[in-house]
């Protein structure tokens, strides 16, 4: 694909507001279609202050036949989709499935219809390392099977792979599936980053909030697990490292066979959640308050990704450290208080 038009749904929102700076900056024109129902109007103009570049948007909602179709022929010519928009809460998930349901499921559904009347046959996807639950074998590799989900959040993912992978023959489309790990940080401006609603449930924002006053200490979730420390173990991955990979994954769908393809996004390397903990505590000079409690329910003991295919086929690799992780993530909660 030559570097055209990219339509990114859920751009305004994390992973997509740094993917939409990345493609930017690497020459594709962006428009981003986004309901705003967990993001911010002002995230336009934020990547627009950071790669000085409009940014062509649509309040709309990607469940909507009409709207979609709106956005198709106010653009002509859309050659790939990134498709970022769904719901991602695994706890709020067990109390709605059926809103994950719609609005993950029927999304993506709805989209590749409005797609194939527009003729648009290139499309990447957010997945999740969720698909694997707790491996047997680690790292684990796109082979490694894909487990029965135990939220109805990792459901939708499991299942929109399945339909991806059933649909690409027979709507001639060429697919990339990333399979996201942990993915935690800002962009280096602090213009844009996570913004977490109401308690964070992730770790990284707890800390970040706990650190800034707004929460009280960290509770670790249990220490009792078989790794090194006690703790869990989690692939965390700079979000601009991931948004890198979807530019990276862009370049690949233009050279490759109608077919569906998967890949993992993380760094390859495991980190503790009291690692976690240090590496924020070096990155930022700030102090962490917290004490160990309960296993939470449903998390897995550890999980990290092989990630030499994506480093192969996509020529992708993730450059930036943990403790650049925590302290662009820092950054971005003291922005956030200003
Ligand atoms: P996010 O909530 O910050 O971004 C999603 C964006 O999509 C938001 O701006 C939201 O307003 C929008 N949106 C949701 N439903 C919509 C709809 N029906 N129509 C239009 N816009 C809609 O989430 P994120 O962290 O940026 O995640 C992006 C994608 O990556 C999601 O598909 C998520 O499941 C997946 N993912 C995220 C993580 C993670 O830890 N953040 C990990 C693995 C996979
Ligand atoms: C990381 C570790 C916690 C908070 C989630 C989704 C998954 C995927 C990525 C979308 C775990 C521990 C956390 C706290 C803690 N998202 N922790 N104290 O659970 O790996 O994955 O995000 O696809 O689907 O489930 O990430 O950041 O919640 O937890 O000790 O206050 O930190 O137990 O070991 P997780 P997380």
């Amino acid at each position: 694909m030559k570097k055209g038009k990219v339509l990114v749904t859920g751009g305004l929102g994390y992973i997509g507001s740094h993917t939409v700076v990345e493609l930017q900056n690497a020459g594709y024109s962006v428009v981003v279609v986004d309901n705003l129902i967990n993001s911010q109007a002002d995230v336009k103009e934020r990547i627009e202050a950071i790669t000085n570049k409009t940014v062509s948007f649509y309040n709309e909602d990607v469940t909507d036949y009409d709207g979609l179709t709106k956005v198709f022929k106010k653009n002509k010519n859309i050659d790939a989709v990134i498709h970022f928009a769904a719901f991602k809460a695994v706890g709020e998930s067990m109390e709605k499935p059926l809103d994950y349901y719609y609005n993950n499921v029927g999304g993506l559904m709805t989209l590749l219809d409005v797609m194939e009347d527009f003729e648009c046959t290139n499309m990447v996807f957010s997945s999740s390392c969720t698909v694997y639950g707790q491996p047997e074998v680690l790292p684990v590799t796109e082979n490694s099977p894909v487990l029965k989900a135990w939220s109805p959040y990792g459901s939708t993912k499991i299942m929109c792979e399945q339909i991806l992978s059933d649909v690409t023959q027979a709507k001639k489309l060429r697919n990339v599936s990333l399979r996201y790990f942990n993915p935690v940080g800002a962009h280096a401006s602090a213009l844009i980053g996570e913004l977490p609603k109401g308690v964070p449930n992730n770790l990284v924002p707890f800390i970040t909030q706990s650190a800034a006053g707004k929460r009280g200490p960290i509770v670790v979730h249990g220490n009792d697990y078989n790794t090194q420390d006690g703790t869990c173990i989690r692939d965390y991955i700079h979000v601009v490292d991931l948004a890198k990979a979807h530019v990276k994954a862009l370049e690949y769908l233009n050279n490759s066979p109608i077919d569906y393809h998967v890949f993992n996004l993380g760094t390859g390397k495991g980190s503790s959640v009291l690692e976690v903990i240090h590496a924020f505590e070096s990155a930022t000079g700030e102090k962490l308050d917290y004490s160990i409690g309960e296993r939470r329910s449903g998390d897995v003991e550890q999980v990290w990704a092989d990630t030499s295919f994506a480093n192969e086929v996509l020529g992708w690799k993730s450059e930036l450290s943990l403790e650049e992780m925590m302290r662009t993530a820092w950054e971005w909660q003291k922005s956030l208080a200003k």
